[in-house]
């Protein structure tokens, strides 16, 4: 798959520039305004100064290390800060390709387009695995599509742009795959404060030397311009990433990771409780209307992402600039995310404006 220029932009562009007023539902930034504990973290950080404001430790603040690690239940040493999510899958699959002998990096189709761009760059070589109707990869298809040749398996769950939740016994069999090929399963966690099915399950449950978790506080408090994500690495992996996070990073910007850090302090389960009980009503709404206009869709399960197929409009480029300027509806056409979904679009929940959107489309459909 290339990736010279997110087609994400493109469609941005075009929608802007439109002479209609549109839904954006292209964009994956929340709607819904970061916790307290960010604004408050962020002023207190402000009146600090000097020291404070110089180089923060390459592998993030202590304590915000040793806060997460609690929370995940491993070694703070496993830990590292990072540039948000992208810089903690980087760091996750540069590992992978460096540990094990292999070059192929296993990924589903649809996919979330920026890890074939990232295995090309880390001189990886791209392999697609096709999810199955539930949105999901059938481990059954990644081990039978897993050779010597395998370095990395990535998965990412709650994921985008299906909305599935992988399974216990799937995320199990992943890592058994990873283990048997010498390879390592990158599992990416983004979503995980976005799962409606209480079925979630993170891979470091697995236990396993062949795991990499990556995680971002971007979705979780609604602040994808702070830029602070983190890596879980098993032991032996560790040091060789935090150099490199240190050559290519230096480091995550210090009063981005104060602010989370006094998020991480003050805020309670009800703030992402509310935040799924919006997604939940809003994806009843967009799937009432799709039922309406006659589209086949994925109900997601998590995350804030819909895939629909309209009949008789592929999602190409083309139609999703048309429903710009026909319907008023911004959405990615899926060619976006590989060929496995190229007839559907994809439509991110992250917006007020979710109502509009669907009448819109059950209209014009
Ligand atoms: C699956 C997935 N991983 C990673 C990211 C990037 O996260 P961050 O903004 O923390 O770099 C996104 C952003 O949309 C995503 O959808």
């Amino acid at each position: 798959m290339e990736y010279e220029e997110p087609l994400f932009f493109t469609v941005m562009q075009y929608a802007d520039a439109a002479e209609r007023d549109v839904v954006d539902m292209v964009s994956g930034n929340p709607d819904w305004g970061a916790p307290d504990g960010i604004s408050e973290g962020l002023h207190d950080y402000a009146d600090t100064g000097g020291e404070q404001f110089q180089y923060p430790p390459s592998a993030g603040l202590r304590e915000l290390r040793e806060r997460i690690a609690e929370r995940r239940g491993v070694a703070t040493e496993r830990v590292i800060v990072t540039n948000g999510g992208g810089m903690a899958n980087t760091l996750g699959m540069a590992r992978a390709l460096e540990r094990f002998d292999g070059s192929e990096v296993l990924m589903a189709d649809p996919v979330y387009p920026y890890y074939p761009g990232k295995a090309e760059m880390l001189g990886g070589v791209q392999r697609f695995v096709p999810v199955d109707d539930t949105g999901c990869l059938d481990a059954a298809d990644v081990r039978a599509a897993a050779s010597d040749e395998t370095a990395c398996i990535v998965v990412n769950t709650p994921n985008n742009p299906t909305g599935a939740v992988y399974r216990e016994e799937t995320m199990r069999e992943l890592a058994a795959v990873a283990e048997d090929y010498d390879a390592m399963l990158v599992s990416d966690e983004v979503y995980d404060h976005f799962d409606f099915t209480g079925e979630f399950t993170s891979a470091l449950a697995l236990n396993s030397e062949h795991v990499v978790v990556t995680n971002s506080f971007s979705k979780t408090y609604a602040i994808t311009g702070f830029r602070v994500g983190y890596v879980v690495l098993p032991a032996r992996d560790a040091p060789a990433a935090r150099t490199r996070n240190m050559l290519t990073n230096v480091a995550t910007s210090r009063p981005a990771q104060a602010a989370v850090l006094e998020a991480l302090r003050t805020t309670d389960a009800s703030y992402h409780e509310a935040n799924r009980e919006r997604l939940r009503e809003r994806v009843e709404t967009f799937t009432a209307a799709l039922d309406r206009a006659g589209a086949a869709y994925t109900t997601p399960e998590g995350a804030f992402y819909v895939l629909a197929r309209f009949p008789d409009y592929p999602g190409t480029m083309a139609n999703a600039k048309r429903l710009i300027d026909e319907a008023g509806v911004a959405g990615m056409p899926g060619e976006a995310f590989g060929a496995a979904r190229s007839d559907w679009l994809r439509f991110a929940l992250v917006s007020p404006r979710v109502d509009t959107a669907a009448e819109r489309l059950a209209e014009y459909f």
